[in-house]
């Protein structure tokens, strides 16, 4: 199978390409990466160690390109976005451009080139907020309610990879996930933030009473549900991926805080952002059941892990900003 990748560079763009190719050396992958500033340079350098694997500098907004790069492939995994919710709230233009107009870019030229399966990686922040004292869950029928600029431009381009599949008959298929954690994570988000702060011993920043909930999602378990829905997902469908870790940041903090042997002293509660949703909590029975996908690896194994990753790569990291 010949893929094209689009934001390979990025965090979990590039963690994918990366055991995607380890698991199946006989396909190839062409990544379409605009280099952004959340682009990983030290993925960019280790990425291109694979044999069967190439780099194509450019936007998934150029019409022509990505025409020409749809050409003779056999399927699309769309990573490339603008993926950060502060940002989004103070300028949303790069967020419509890449997240919306790039997506429905890449379904004209799928179609017109008639590739046989599209992958839209989305996120559980499409669906809005859920209050922290319910139990309830998301899924793949709960209905969209977006609400910050990041989210809404997300749910937009969900609805336009819907809408090729039902209109133009495209294969497409869409994971919605909440947080992935792991190496490669661009500094600004809250688990390098922490780690990369706590190296110097500077205080680590908190929203508000710190009591908001993630679903966190390992990014390797995460890829493995793209390859697993790429290859066996229903045209038209969308899976929703999660491994049950419930944490409140303050919780994901204290846990980091321990493993790195840091005194609690080092949180700094900041204002709260705008629209900041309280709760994200995934029901993954889809998934699980259709397609047998399960989670593999431990919330604090993992957190360790990608603690020691960031110790280890973190002189080759940009500062968070
Ligand atoms: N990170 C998470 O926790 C999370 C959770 C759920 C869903 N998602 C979704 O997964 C996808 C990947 O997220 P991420 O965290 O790896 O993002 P990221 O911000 O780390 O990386 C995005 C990559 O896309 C590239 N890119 C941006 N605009 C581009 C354009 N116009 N043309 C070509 N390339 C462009 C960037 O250079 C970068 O390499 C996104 O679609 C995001 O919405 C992320």
């Amino acid at each position: 199978m010949k893929i094209l990748v689009t934001g390979g560079l990025g965090f979990i763009g590039s963690n994918f390409i990366t055991y995607f190719l380890q698991k199946h050396p006989e396909d190839s992958i062409v990544n379409l990466d605009k280099r952004t500033y959340a682009a990983s340079a030290i993925a960019y350098e280790k990425l291109a160690k694979f044999p069967n694997y190439s780099f194509v500098l450019g936007d998934i907004c150029d019409n022509e390109l990505v025409l020409k790069l749809t050409k003779d492939i056999d399927a699309i995994v769309h990573f490339a976005a603008e993926s950060h919710v502060d940002r989004s709230i103070e300028d949303l233009d790069p967020f419509v451009k890449t997240n919306i107009l790039g997506t429905l870019n890449l379904l004209k030229a799928a179609h017109e080139n008639k590739v046989k399966r599209l992958h839209h990686i989305s996120t559980d922040e499409v669906f809005g907020s859920l209050d922290l004292d319910s139990r309830e869950k998301f899924s793949e029928k709960t209905r969209y309610n977006p609400r910050n600029p990041y989210s809404a431009s997300k749910a937009s381009s969900d609805f336009f990879v819907n809408m090729y599949h039902e209109t133009y008959g495209l294969e497409t298929t869409i994971t919605n996930c909440s947080n992935n954690f792991g190496p490669y994570q661009h500094p600004e988000k809250l688990i390098p933030k922490a780690i990369l702060n706590l190296f110097s011993d500077k205080p680590v920043p908190i929203y508000g009473d710190g009591k908001n909930v993630r679903d966190w999602l390992y990014v390797e378990d995460h890829c493995s549900a793209i390859d697993l829905v790429l290859r066996e997902g229903e045209p038209g469908e969308s899976y929703c991926v999660s491994a049950g870790n419930e944490v409140s940041n303050i919780e994901l903090v204290n846990s980091i805080l321990q493993i790195m042997g840091k005194s609690n002293d080092l949180i700094k509660f900041v204002p709260d952002r705008p629209g900041h949703d309280r709760r994200y909590a995934i029901d993954a029975t889809k998934i699980m059941k259709e397609l047998g996908w399960k989670s593999k690896h431990t919330f604090r194994e993992s957190l360790a892990k990608t603690i020691e990753w960031y110790k280890e790569n973190r002189t080759l990291l940009a500062p968070a900003n």
